[in-house]
């Protein structure tokens, strides 16, 4: 179902230092390792890493960016010129009849703190607004993530409050902060 939204164009996204595309099956091992890896890096701020057991639950999880992938969103692995995945990316959550969705990342440990975050976030963003009919992109941050909130007020996002309790991370509830970008406010 594609929503009556353009067909997107050009799905491979290039930055000075990364390729985004789009996951294929070929790209569960990879997805594995990296997740597996960086595992207690993860984990500490995103609520699916625990469950991610085999590479079977991958599997499952990049059958469903792709089928998303026409319908208003737009997932990417981002991958370094030599083909490493260094992280993923998406545009995701799409509710076409607000023109919102939200963005949401990580990056494998190892990769981490080279800006790699940031230049993806700007091109993902530059190319959803341009092909996905967006109007309004939503992020979240743990309140206990400033590297997260960083990227996201680089990128142009506004700081619009915090979200009480938002998951159960574990036995813990957190609180996120949610940020807003509109179309037109992206920074380069
Ligand atoms: C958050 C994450 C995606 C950032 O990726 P990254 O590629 O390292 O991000 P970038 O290098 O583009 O930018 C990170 C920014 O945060 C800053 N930063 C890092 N740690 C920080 C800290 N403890 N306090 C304040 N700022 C911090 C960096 O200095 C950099 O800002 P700068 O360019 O102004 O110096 C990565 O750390 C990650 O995947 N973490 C685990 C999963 C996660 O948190 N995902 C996001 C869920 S909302």
């Amino acid at each position: 179902m594609s929503f009556g939204l353009p067909e997107p164009q050009g799905i491979e996204i290039r930055t000075p230092r990364l390729v985004l595309r789009p996951l294929t099956f070929a790209d569960v091992p990879a997805l594995f390792e990296a997740v597996d890896s960086s595992r207690s890096f993860l984990s500490r701020f995103l609520d699916w890493v625990d469950s991610v057991r085999g590479e079977a639950d991958l599997r499952v999880f990049v059958d469903r960016c792709q089928r998303k992938e026409g319908e208003g969103e737009a997932h990417r692995g981002l991958f370094e010129p030599d083909g490493r995945l260094a992280g993923h990316m998406s545009v995701k959550d799409a509710v076409p009849s607000r023109k919102a969705a939200e963005l949401g990342y990580w990056v494998r440990e190892d990769r981490a703190g080279r800006g790699y975050a940031t230049e993806a976030a700007r091109a993902l963003l530059a190319w959803s607004f341009r092909n996905l009919d967006l109007h309004r992109v939503t992020a979240f941050a743990d309140t206990f993530n400033p590297a997260s909130a960083r990227v996201l007020e680089k990128c142009g996002f506004a700081r619009e409050g915090v979200v009480r309790h938002r998951i159960l991370h574990g036995d813990a509830w957190r609180d996120h902060a949610m940020f807003g970008l509109l179309a037109g406010e992206l920074k380069l």
